[in-house]
């Protein structure tokens, strides 16, 4: 029933239902451990015949609520939390990727992904190609190799603000019998829901939009329950698990074998679990999460149509402007609005870029996007500084770049900031 609610429900009450007497809103649990009345409850527990919590590296209550809400929200069998959302990325691959195996990514990518493929996972032995989300099928497919495990890209690219064509992407995905991977964080479900696309498994750093008060790092992955790995290349989740005593994840848990494993394998041996006390408050956070990407959506195309006419602005990079390459992909995939991140250049390069951020009153100086307050950076010099000048090009970043954030602060008064900024970066 709760499937059928809108949206809006969902983020509300879409997961923790109380009892009578029981607390109206999730309680924090910090507890690490839980209390049982036989040993062969216990064992049961670790044989995975029963769900209960067992400890809190691999479940807990505060983090379950967290986890039911995302996994309705976008519309999977199952959810993950994870200490952030790099974890979660990390975290996604490598239940379902090893060494001597392969993964493809669209190049335009958060900065830190971009480092884990380039630098990260070659050290790990796994291989990865970047590819061109513009490249037509021909080209993508020359990406693919026999060990190729799964195809990667952002809904909306960090910063290049491009819009994954998903029926290409996951046509590709599909031809190429890989699950399709998708970071979702820009979008959130709100904007756009990815496994209503063809992906297969979402993810998201939670610490942007989902928490969207700057308070909480955090991650999850999503499973869509649709891919079917019984194709010869998973055999991780098809055979048996001698960690387990034999057990094999699909055979015993049907559409969710991969969100389980994650949780009762890759969690328990690498640990990047999430925070009770962040999840529970990106769960608070969340109940505003429709409200919220409405005003950033809103504030941030009436930003972007006020610096495309501005004379001390060359160029402005906001999927919803019609001037925008990816206008007729965010038309098709991102009807309710683009989000709230833009970039644009200044006329007069770096130094009008490093004075315009300087100016800037109420939209402030920081590495973090998606929080209900506005904010500014310079990408090439901060979440892309460890990367090559090739690799942030493939990325996306110019160098006199600058990425802003759009609040939900009132619109007037950010345009009115942004205007005695650009007047003092042309002095
Ligand atoms: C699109 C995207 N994915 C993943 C991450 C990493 O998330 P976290 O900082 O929570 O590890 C970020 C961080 O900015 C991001 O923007």
């Amino acid at each position: 029933m709760k499937e059928n609610w809108k949206i809006e429900t969902q983020a509300v009450q879409g997961s923790y239902t109380p009892k009578p007497t029981e607390p109206r809103i999730p309680a924090i649990c910090q507890s690490t451990t839980f209390k049982y009345s036989s040993a062969d409850h216990v064992a049961k527990l670790f044989d995975l015949d029963l769900a209960d919590h067992m400890y809190s590296r691999i479940s807990n209550p505060t983090n379950e609520a967290l986890e039911g809400k995302i996994a309705l929200l976008e519309g999977g069998v199952g959810a993950l939390a994870t200490s952030s959302g790099q974890a979660a990325i990390s975290g996604a691959i490598l239940n379902i990727c090893q060494t001597g195996q392969h993964i493809v990514t669209a190049s335009t990518l958060y900065g830190g992904t971009y480092s884990l493929f380039a630098n990260t996972f070659p050290k790990m032995g796994i291989e990865v190609t970047f590819v061109d989300p513009e490249a037509d099928m021909i080209e993508l497919r020359k990406a693919f190799r026999p060990e190729t495990r799964c195809l990667f890209g952002e809904t909306i690219g960090n910063p290049n603000l491009n819009v994954l064509d998903f029926a290409k992407f996951s046509t590709l995905a599909k031809e190429m019998d890989v699950p399709l991977l998708i970071d979702n964080t820009f979008a959130t479900p709100y904007l756009c829901k990815p496994l209503e696309h063809g992906a297969d498994i979402v993810v998201h750093s939670t610490t942007k939009y989902f928490d969207g008060h700057a308070t909480s790092l955090g991650g999850i992955i999503v499973d869509g329950g649709i891919f079917n790995w019984n194709n010869g290349k998973f055999p991780e989740l098809t055979e048996a698990d001698p960690s387990y005593h034999g057990l094999k994840y699909s055979e015993k848990f049907g559409s969710a074998a991969y969100i389980v494993k994650a949780r009762v394998q890759y969690m328990r041996d690498l640990g990047c679990c999430a925070a009770p006390q962040n999840s529970f408050l990106i769960d608070h956070g969340l109940t505003t999460l429709p409200l919220r990407m409405e005003r950033h959506s809103s504030n941030a195309q009436a930003m972007a149509e006020y610096l495309e006419q501005h004379p001390a602005v060359s160029r402005v990079n906001y999927p919803g402007l019609k001037s925008h390459l990816s206008h007729s992909l965010a038309s098709k995939y991102l009807p309710k609005g683009c989000s709230g991140v833009m970039t644009f250049e200044i006329k007069g390069g770096q130094e009008a870029g490093k004075k315009f951020m300087e100016a800037c009153q109420l939209i402030a100086l920081v590495i973090h996007v998606a929080d209900a307050r506005s904010g500014v950076l310079h990408p090439a010099s901060t979440t892309h500084r460890q990367l090559s000048a090739e690799q942030q090009r493939s990325a996306g970043v110019d160098p006199g770049m600058i990425r802003i954030s759009i609040g939900i602060e009132h619109v007037d008064d950010l345009i009115a900031d942004v205007d005695q900024a650009l007047i003092i970066s042309q002095s």
